[in-house]
């Protein structure tokens, strides 16, 4: 597995720079959501899109199923500015959290950092939205992937210690608040090794190797290394389940679709929708659920619909109508025609998938008005679906189960590199550290490439190319700050050729110079609140 680091991009032979900007983007400000090249992702499963021409993204989208944060900004209240320029492109299934926000309800936001190097800028946007979410009223998690930095990394413990403190303390200088917010290393937590565990009984060598090509060769604790991050994932719903985004980078994705996985697998009880006694799948009990509005019982015998009458009015309606293939519509004939006279009605279904026999029972008991019971299922034909999904939930809790939620994601673009192409941990000049003195990363701003234009009068008369400038990157991604009127207009005025890139890059290299200071000004300051956090600074395993 790879894709450990947010800066890090895949060795693929695409160029970098190039406008990230999708397809519908149009509909918002250009101006503010022009984000320069994103750079790719760093992960097996998630290579074909490693780099940033539009058909990437897209892929992203189409392929993985990952949403497009736009289609949620209206819902998310005083959004970050990160979520306003399109920093933050992407997202899966975050409705909830922002709902739970809007509401005042309990939510949580959980990111984790393998201790390798120094942390940088592109971790400040990981380090801002934990602590955005911690502001808008969620209990904030940040954890130390330690255990994972030494099994996928071979980190020491020695190295691991020392750039865990420096994470920290650029978190903590950031605002997050320790006292209302959790921090954790994945070592010294034994509530989430234990849960790591229990979750590891969940998935199986094959799905590891589909997931992250892992082979033979692939030591086992690079493995638990894996399972430990699905429980970082769910550790905030260990006491109650909630609504918990994961901000981090799309290379990321993997884990937490493996961790939507198994949080579904935990579950005691699975709902669905179902119409007779037999099972239909999502494009089947779509075609039913038409077809049974469409017809009225009032027009056959006892004012029953049933199963055969379902499927002779199918078999008249020509396959061009139905909006599935021709094995969906064959699958569903055959069902119907099993079921022959048994008449048609909705109703939610409650499968028992792992609940105690306690629990089961109990849910029966619970379910109001007319139902049947089976083996394995419950049939509740006056409970619509939302309420179930509430009712297999506190069943769930009250029995010992989790009841876990599918955890939710948001991801941001990776940043180029100063020097184009990629930002690297690895190539210093590519990437401003945290830790930068703050002379040297007014040099590297200096130094930086730009979307500027051959000539000062070619760039006059045709104006820069902001949308390919790594410079006026950092100014959307950090040196304007929440001010979008100053993004817009740095853009505006790149765009428009009256903004050099001689005095665009000084100015943006002094506001670095200033952040630094002002960030490592902070760093001392909190290291007080490090030193009385409830975290442990010096891992016992080192060896000195
Ligand atoms: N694997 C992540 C990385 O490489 C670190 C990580 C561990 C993490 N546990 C997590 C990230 C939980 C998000 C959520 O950076």
């Amino acid at each position: 597995m790879t894709g450990d680091d947010p800066l890090e991009e895949p060795e693929s032979g695409e160029p970098t720079t190039g406008v990230p900007v999708m397809d519908g983007d149009e509909r918002s400000t250009p101006e503010l959501r022009s984000d320069g090249g994103a750079a790719g992702a760093d992960d097996v499963a998630l290579d074909p899109w490693g780099s940033s021409s539009v058909s990437d993204y897209r892929k992203l989208f189409e392929e993985f199923g990952i949403e497009e944060f736009d289609e949620v900004l209206e819902e998310v209240p005083e959004p970050h500015y990160l979520m306003r320029r399109g920093v933050i492109f992407g997202h899966r299934e975050y409705r909830p959290v922002a709902e739970a926000m809007r509401e005042d309800e309990p939510f949580a936001a959980l990111s984790g950092f393998m201790p390798t190097g120094d942390p940088h800028i592109g971790h400040k946007l990981v380090f801002d939205e934990i602590i955005w979410h911690q502001q808008q009223g969620g209990d904030a998690y940040a954890l130390i992937a330690d255990l994972e930095a030494n099994a996928a990394r071979g980190m020491s413990w020695e190295e691991i210690d020392e750039h865990a403190r420096d994470y920290l303390l650029s978190l903590l200088a950031l605002g997050f608040d320790p006292e209302e917010g959790t921090l954790y290393r994945q070592s010294g937590n034994r509530k989430l090794q234990d849960l790591a565990f229990e979750l590891g009984a969940d998935a199986n060598f094959s799905e590891f190797q589909a997931i992250y090509g892992f082979d033979g060769e692939t030591d086992v604790s690079h493995m638990q290394s894996v399972v430990t991050q699905m429980a970082d994932i769910l550790y905030p719903q260990l006491e109650e389940p909630k609504p918990t985004v994961i901000p981090v980078g799309p290379d990321q994705d993997p884990h937490v679709r493996l961790a939507r996985d198994l949080a579904e697998r935990m579950r005691f009880f699975k709902v669905s929708e179902a119409y007779a006694s037999f099972e239909l799948e999502g494009e089947e009990r779509a075609l039913v659920a038409d077809c049974y509005d469409r017809l009225d019982p009032a027009a056959f015998d006892d004012d029953t619909l049933r199963c055969v009458h379902v499927a002779e009015a199918l078999e008249e309606t020509p396959l061009a109508d139905l909006e599935v293939g021709a094995d969906v519509l064959d699958s569903v004939l055959t069902k119907l025609r099993e079921a022959g006279m048994e008449p048609i009605r909705p109703r939610t279904r409650f499968f028992d998938r792992r609940a105690t026999e306690d629990a089961f029972d109990a849910l029966i008991e619970a379910i109001d008005g007319e139902k049947r019971v089976y083996e394995s299922h419950v049939d509740a034909f006056d409970v619509d679906r939302g309420e179930a999904e509430e009712l297999a939930r506190e069943i769930e809790v009250d029995h010992g189960g989790y009841g876990f939620q599918p955890p939710s994601s948001i991801y941001h673009r990776f940043m180029t590199g100063l020097t184009g192409g990629k930002m690297s941990s690895s190539i210093p000049a590519s990437h401003i550290s945290l830790l930068d003195d703050p002379e040297t990363g007014y040099d590297k701003v200096k130094a930086a490439s730009t979307g500027g234009r051959e000539t000062a009068e070619e760039h006059r008369e045709k104006g820069g190319k902001a949308d390919e400038c790594p410079v006026y990157e950092l100014y959307a991604y950090l040196l304007a700050g929440d001010d979008d009127e100053f993004a817009k207009r740095v853009y505006d005025e790149c765009t428009g050729g009256e903004r050099l890139c001689g005095d665009c890059k000084e100015q943006a290299a002094q506001l670095m110079r200033e952040f630094l200071e002002e960030h490592q000004e902070k760093r001392e300051e909190v290291e007080e609140l490090l030193a009385d956090a409830d975290i442990e600074l010096e891992s016992p395993r080192r060896r000195e």
